[in-house]
């Protein structure tokens, strides 16, 4: 057997995601079945300090040899570098991501990709023009439980997808947790507001089940009504509802309505509701658990059939003392959070010279953050134009 690949990895923001994603990135990849790769991060970048991204390094458990930088600048000129990990706020994305394009590097961005669908468009000519590596870090459609639901509609075992209902509502308590404003979930200037945090999940598992297991050749983008109600009336939205219609011929069962919900300032959802229904002809698939990370699939099918899978997240397992979660929700110990799996398809990607990712491409990515500027539109949801602008650089 050949020996794995290593892939270098430079972690761009040491923020509560940047920790999660790199201690799981740091499981031995064996623990899932992967046998080609291994990932190792041989550098981070704080803005605020490099003492800060030397206590991120240690927190995470990295190599005593990763490089820690002070400035983002120094990071991309990092000649050891194979991929950079973005996790700045979304606001920051598209002037972190285009630094980085510059410097000739491939690039993971975090969700939501960038404010617009024009910084997209134009991260993404970017990225041509250098040919490298840019993907959207929406680490739930690289979940083996994803890939289930998605090969179960298209081997045509619920029928035709006529229906798809997804919620992500996060209960946070704004009125305590984001009292002062300046929490990047509330606050403008840092792209604040449920739909581009949470939203994006509920579209994502629409997008993943509606449009991306249609043939390339026939999907084509929803029309869309949006309800977005403002916290607090300020320009960040708490609850946003959006209905969509995505047009497909007639012979291939006709248009697929979705409905995406999305809310922060609700009571906590019961666990034993799905957040995700894909309704077909012949039947449904239900996903339980959190939309991001999502643990269960119950399939019912017309005929009476019930197919339950419960889909646990790898780690090094029991015993291991080792923790994984994000902010305060921790896993049991040996469990990770579930982000391996997308950055082993950056991995793959970046050793067999693809430059998308493989469940989520840049066509796809663009048509989400157009839906997203049209919910934005109809909700009047305007964010200030230092975060809207395609002008690289612009100081942030
Ligand atoms: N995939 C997921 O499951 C998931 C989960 C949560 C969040 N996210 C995404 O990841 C991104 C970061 O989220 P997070 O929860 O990690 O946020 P966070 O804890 O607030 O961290 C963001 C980091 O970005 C850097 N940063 C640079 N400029 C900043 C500014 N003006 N204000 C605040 N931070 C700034 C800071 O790191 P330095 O000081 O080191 O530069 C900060 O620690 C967001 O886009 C979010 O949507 C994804």
């Amino acid at each position: 057997m050949a020996s794995p690949k290593t892939i270098r990895w430079g972690i761009l923001a040491t923020g509560a995601i940047s920790v999660t994603f790199t201690k799981d990135l740091l499981v031995d990849p064996i623990t899932r079945g992967v046998s080609n790769i291994k990932h190792t991060v041989v550098a981070a970048a704080s803005s605020s300090s490099k003492i800060r991204a030397e206590s991120f390094l240690r927190e995470c458990d990295c190599d005593a040899s990763a490089a820690a930088y002070g400035s983002y600048e120094e990071l991309v000129r990092d000649p050891n570098i194979d991929i950079v990990y973005i996790a700045t706020p979304h606001s920051h994305h598209y002037q972190n991501a285009m630094l980085a394009l510059e410097a000739g590097k491939n690039i993971l961005c975090e969700k939501a990709f960038t404010i617009n669908a024009e910084q997209a468009k134009k991260l993404v000519a970017k990225a041509k023009e250098k040919n490298v590596l840019l993907m959207e870090a929406v680490w739930t459609r690289y979940f083996p439980l994803s890939v289930y639901v998605r090969e179960t509609i298209q081997n045509g075992v619920i029928g035709p997808v006529s229906r798809v209902i997804a919620d992500n509502s996060v209960p946070m308590d704004p009125t305590v947790n984001f009292a002062d404003g300046k929490h990047r979930m509330v606050n403008p200037d840092l792209g604040g507001g449920a739909l581009l945090d949470l939203g994006i999940y509920s579209l994502t598992w629409i997008f993943q089940t509606a449009y991306h297991t249609q043939e390339p050749g026939l999907r084509q983008p929803p029309e869309v009504l949006a309800a977005v109600k403002k916290y607090r009336g300020s320009a960040a939205d708490e609850t946003t509802t959006v209905l969509l219609n995505f047009p497909r011929p007639e012979s291939a069962g006709g248009d697929i309505h979705a409905i995406a919900t999305t809310s922060f300032s609700l009571a906590g959802p019961d666990s034993s509701i799905p957040p995700v229904r894909i309704q077909g002809t012949k039947g449904e698939i239900q996903v339980f658990g959190a939309a991001p990370r999502p643990s269960h699939t119950k399939l019912i099918l017309a005929d009476g059939t019930i197919e339950e899978k419960a889909w646990p997240q790898p780690g090094p397992g029991k015993g291991s003392n080792w923790f994984n979660g994000y902010l305060h929700w921790a896993h049991a110990e040996g469990e990770g959070q579930g982000m391996f799996w997308e950055a082993d398809e950056a991995a793959s990607a970046v050793l067999e010279g693809r430059k998308e990712g493989k469940y989520l491409g840049w066509e796809e990515t663009i048509t989400i953050m157009e839906v997203m500027d049209e919910i934005r539109r109809q909700g009047d949801l305007k964010y200030p134009d230092k975060i809207e602008t395609t002008e690289y650089p612009t100081a942030l």
